[in-house]
Parts: C-alpha cells; structure tokens; sequence
C-alpha cells in the first residue's frame, strides 16, 4: 500500500507522520481545511517548530512523494486513509466525542470500502467501535479500520515516530496486518492490543504524564508556602536514592493533551477517577500560587510591573495552546500589576531586555534555552529552579 492521505495533516501531529511516511517510500497527501497552513507548508514552509521538519519538507516536496492540499475530493484515491485532527474536551470536561465522528462522517461519501482507515487521534474509549459501526452502515460490510495513537512528544515528532514502539488496534485481521505493514517501515516494534486497550493505552500514558507533574507541583507548593526551598529537599531525596530519580521538577503543566486525556479518562470513568481530578486542581492551581509567591515578596502587586518570560505551554516550543503562562497573566492583571509578557517565540509580545528593564519583578513562564543563563536582580518567582535561588 503506498497512497496514504492524512486528514488533518498541517497539524502538529499530522506533519511530521505525513513527512515520515513520505520519507520512508509512501506517497502522502496531507488534506487539511486550514488554507494558510496549507500554503505555507505547500510552499516549503513549516508553520511551528518541530525540530528536522524544515528540511524534510523541502526534500519531500522536491521529490514530489507529498502533496498539500484542501482538496477533499483527493482521498477518493487514496489507498489509506489516517485521521488526526482534535479532540478537545467541552466547558464540562467531558469528551466532544461528536467532533471526531463528524469529520469522518464528512469525508464518507468520498471514501470506499477497500481503503484502510486508521484513527490516530487521542480518543475517548469506546470511539473506534462507534466509527465502526458509521462506516459498516455506510458500506455495508464489514470496514478496515485501526486505531493506532501517536505517543510523540510535540516538536520532537520527526525523531520519535522512528524511535518509539507503535501500537497498533484493530476491528479485524485483516485491518490490523495492513496497519502493521505500513507502521513496520517507520517503527522500531509494534505492540498490539485491542482497540478499547490501545484508546486506553494512550489515555493512561498522558494520564500518568500529569500525575507526576501534579505530585512535583503540591509538593513544591506545600514546602515553598512554609518559606522552604523545594527543590534542597528534592536534590536531597533523590542523591544516589535510584527510587526517587524519575521524580520530576515543579512547573506549569499545560498544552493541548495532558489536561483534556486526564479528563477523558475521568469522564470514562463516570468522573469517578479522584486522582485525575485532583492532579487537575494542583496543576491549574500552580499559577495563582506562583502569583502569590510575588505577591508575598512586593508586599502588594499593584501598579507593579511583571515581566512574565515565556508564553508557550512548553519550553523552546512556539505553541501557546492552553499555555497557563496566560493564566498567571490574567491573575497579575486581576491583582492590578501590568504585565510585560515576553516570549521570543510569540508575536506581539515584548522584547526580553525591554521587558526586563522596566519590570519591577519577574515570573519565569517557561524556561526556554533563551532565559537559563539569565542572572536577574529583581524579585522573581521560578519555579523551574533554572535561576539561583533566592
Ligand atoms: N500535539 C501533540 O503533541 C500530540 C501528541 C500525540 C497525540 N496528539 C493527538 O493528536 C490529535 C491532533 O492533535 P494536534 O496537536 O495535531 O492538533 P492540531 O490542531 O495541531 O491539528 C489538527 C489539524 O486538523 C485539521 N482539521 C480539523 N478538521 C479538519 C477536517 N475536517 N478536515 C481536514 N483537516 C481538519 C486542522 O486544521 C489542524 O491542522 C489530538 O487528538 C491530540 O490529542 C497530539
């Protein structure tokens, strides 16, 4: 099978897939409905950092095995089509399951029934039956379709996609060979599990993901609100104490998956799941204890100037999706501090110096490569622990 179409393939999951596939003998077509990501990346150009895309690109587009396109009508003779647009969670946390099914529903009537279809967005559990079920009404017989989740880590794709095992999901024997065929050319090893087991494989990976950041965050909150250092005892435990060194560093834990997979996995479990929702108030509630933390050293924040570094949702990253660097901006706002929010990956955001110079403190957003070398003689608030402490 070598045309493989990637609905959804300018997103930050999409591109890098499509440009491996492309890379490793298939001809891709990334079909997309955002137009200027289309151009763009049409025009040789990738629209966020991901780390080797830029080259690939251009290699690819060269030697025309990928094409770019809006066009839906192109996956009418596609051999394979993967899906991998969003699934975000609505104003209750609980799954837009609807949103998935309504983008395979649009392509439908332009799809037949040879075509291997494989889900590869985050999904809440039960979906791969559900979109089974659309396409064994539409067809008539029995669809090919697996589930095969990326597990990349966002602007490392390119690298991972050839390093990670792939797990590979499906309804039938047949769909689940033709998967592990193709996934065979760009992974090191393929696991297989049953569709519900791989939607939960891949819940439970982000799941955990956001409970070790939530254990690092109380703790850090814990101590640091007695006036002690967190991270003295944290280099303490783990000092040749093997069990204690995969514990993690406190800081914000944001972005598009980590947050939404947790609550999918709570609404699977009927909201039942107390850890998941626990890990939810320490992590959403770090911001406004870093904004206290400043509070407490000014005295008060008002009228004060904050120099807030780093916008993105992670470091030496220029995504700003669910970035809780606007939540600790909102606080400072609503506290009546104006706030000089800098990133050097962000638009309209000021200029590092400029923002430093006026600042009567500082809050380390997020510690892009760009602010570790800093020496900063204001009052500041990192909890990173990438500057001196104080
Ligand atoms: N971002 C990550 O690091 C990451 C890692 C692993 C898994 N995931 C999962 O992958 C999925 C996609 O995430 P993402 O970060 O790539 O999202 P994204 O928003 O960057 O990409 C989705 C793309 O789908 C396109 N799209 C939406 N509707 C479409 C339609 N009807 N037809 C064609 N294209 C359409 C959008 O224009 C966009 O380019 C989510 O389920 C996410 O949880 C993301």
């Amino acid at each position: 099978m070598k045309r493989i179409c990637i609905v959804g393939g300018c997103g930050h999951v999409g591109l890098p897939l499509g440009l491996v596939l492309a890379n490793s003998g298939f001809e891709v077509t990334l079909l997309d409905i955002n137009k200027k990501a289309v151009e763009m990346i049409n025009s040789g150009v990738v629209p966020f950092k991901e780390d080797g895309a830029q080259e690939l690109l251009r290699k690819e587009l060269d030697e025309k095995t990928l094409v770019v396109t809006d066009d839906i009508n192109v996956i009418k003779n596609q051999e394979v089509v993967i899906f991998i647009t969003g699934t975000p969670v609505d104003e209750h946390h609980n799954p837009k399951i609807h949103e998935v099914l309504d983008v395979v529903k649009y392509y439908l009537p332009l799809m037949n029934v040879n075509q291997l279809v494989i889900l590869r967005s985050t999904i809440y559990p039960g979906t791969t039956q559900i979109i089974e079920q659309m396409l064994y009404n539409h067809f008539g017989v029995q669809p090919k379709l697996a589930f095969c989740p990326e597990r990349i880590l966002q602007g490392k794709g390119i690298e991972e996609i050839k390093n990670l095992p792939q797990i590979v999901s499906a309804i039938s024997d047949k769909a689940r060979q033709e998967a592990e065929e193709i996934f065979s050319k760009i992974s090191p090893k393929i696991i297989h599990l049953d569709p519900m087991e791989a939607e939960l494989s891949k819940l439970m990976t982000n799941t955990w993901r956001y409970l070790e950041f939530a254990v690092a965050n109380q703790f850090y909150m814990m101590v640091e609100d007695k006036g002690l250092d967190f991270y003295k005892i944290l280099d303490a435990m783990k000092c040749d104490y093997p069990r204690a060194k995969s514990f993690c560093k406190a800081g914000l834990a944001a972005g598009p998956c980590l947050f939404k997979d947790t609550m999918q996995l709570s609404a699977f479990y009927r909201n039942q799941f107390f850890l998941g929702q626990s890990a939810m108030l320490v992590n959403e509630g770090l911001p406004n204890f870093l904004v206290q933390q400043l509070e407490k050293k000014l005295g008060s924040l008002k009228n004060k100037k904050v120099a807030l570094l780093g916008m993105t949702f992670k470091a030496d990253n220029d995504d700003i999706r669910e970035s809780l660097s606007f939540k600790i901006k909102k606080e400072l706002e609503f506290k009546l501090a104006q706030v000089f929010a800098s990133d050097p990956y962000v638009k309209d955001t000021y200029k590092l110096e400029d923002a430093l110079s006026v600042c009567d403190a500082v809050i380390l957003g997020v510690p892009h490569k760009e602010y570790l070398d800093l020496k900063i003689d204001k009052p500041y608030v990192d909890c990173w622990n990438v500057w001196e402490r104080k």
